[in-house]
């Protein structure tokens, strides 16, 4: 059911933790299943310079938050609002069906860290008049 991918980032999820002096925070959360994900943001010179999640949810959940901070890692703020629940998911070879909402809430973790930061640095993020 599950793909080795989801299951080696669920057993070994990367970037697990918080960033103190984050530049941006964001949490989502799921109000059906109940799952919560936090997601933190170094942000420099336009580049996430580093990422960080905790992620109180199902395995999926853990593996799509651990799939997306590296795919987010060290790439500009445009590239990172480009990334899709779908390259999450594909990323892992696969969620089942009824877990796709898991890499959905990923997405949108990362998107909601980028509008804290974008508040709080009064900055323009091209694609986030869509979100929220
Ligand atoms: Fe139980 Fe997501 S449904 S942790
Ligand atoms: Fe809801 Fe995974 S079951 S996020």
């Amino acid at each position: 059911m599950y793909s080795e991918k989801v299951m080696d980032h669920f057993r070994n999820p990367r970037n697990v933790g918080e960033i103190e002096d984050a530049d941006g925070i964001g949490e989502v959360g799921n109000p059906k299943c109940g799952d919560i994900m936090k997601m933190y943001l170094k942000i420099k010179d336009n580049k996430i310079e580093d990422v960080k999640f905790k992620t109180f949810g199902c395995g999926s959940a853990i593996a799509s938050s651990s799939m997306a901070t590296e795919m987010i890692k060290g790439k500009s703020i445009d590239e990172a609002m480009e990334l899709s629940n779908k390259a999450v998911a594909e990323a892992l070879d696969g969620l089942p069906p009824v877990k796709m909402h898991c890499s959905v809430l990923a997405e949108q973790a990362v998107k909601s860290a980028l509008l804290d930061y974008s508040k709080k640095n009064n900055v323009h993020i091209k694609g986030l008049e869509d979100f929220v």
